[in-house]
């Protein structure tokens, strides 16, 4: 029997020589992986887990598209391996959201219009929300130095900018 060209790129993903175990924690999850050790983070979290709210823009550092949070720390997903990243707490878009109830951040971009193609747009939150915690100034200049390693080709910065400002001026001001 002939071996489709679909069947064969099924088995040969499943068959990857040189795999090994990998388990990341993600959004309070623990995912076990077969994966070669070369596997970015990004396309462990898109490709073998299903979490494609974090996405692919230039797959090198530059666009920020990939942002996640690594022990609460930003970092672009596509410049690190999975295999580093066991033992972290790995939280991306999906993990932001309580239930039905949306981050402050995620209701802020709504509010503000900080988004029009939608596809910057999971990187610029995580990376809003990882911000929070970085001490950053909340002056609009502060904002944009802080939130630079995020692009938007769609040019939604000045909403981007109100949209974390408000959430950061409410976070200092509930102390
Ligand atoms: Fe990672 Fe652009 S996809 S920085
Ligand atoms: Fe389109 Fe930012 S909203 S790239």
């Amino acid at each position: 029997m002939q071996t489709s060209p679909k069947t064969s790129t099924a088995v040969a993903k499943t068959l990857e020589p040189g795999s090994i175990d990998v388990t990341l924690r993600i959004n309070g999850k623990s995912h076990t992986l077969q994966i070669e050790p070369r596997v970015t983070l990004l396309d462990a979290l898109r490709e073998r887990i299903g979490l494609t709210g974090t996405k692919k823009g230039c797959d090198r550092g530059q666009c920020g598209a990939c942002t996640v949070l690594v022990d609460g720390r930003r970092i672009n997903s596509c410049l690190t391996l999975a295999v580093m990243q066991e033992g972290a707490e790995i939280t991306t878009i999906e993990g932001l959201a309580r239930g039905d109830e949306l981050h402050p951040m995620q209701a802020a971009f709504i509010k503000h219009d900080g988004f029009q193609c939608g596809y910057c747009t999971p990187g610029q939150i995580v990376s809003a929300v990882g911000l929070l915690a970085e001490g950053c100034p909340t002056s609009d200049e502060g904002i944009r130095e802080c939130m630079s390693g995020n692009l938007c080709r769609c040019g939604a910065y000045p909403g981007i900018v109100a949209a974390v400002r408000e959430v950061h001026q409410t976070q200092t001001s509930n102390g």
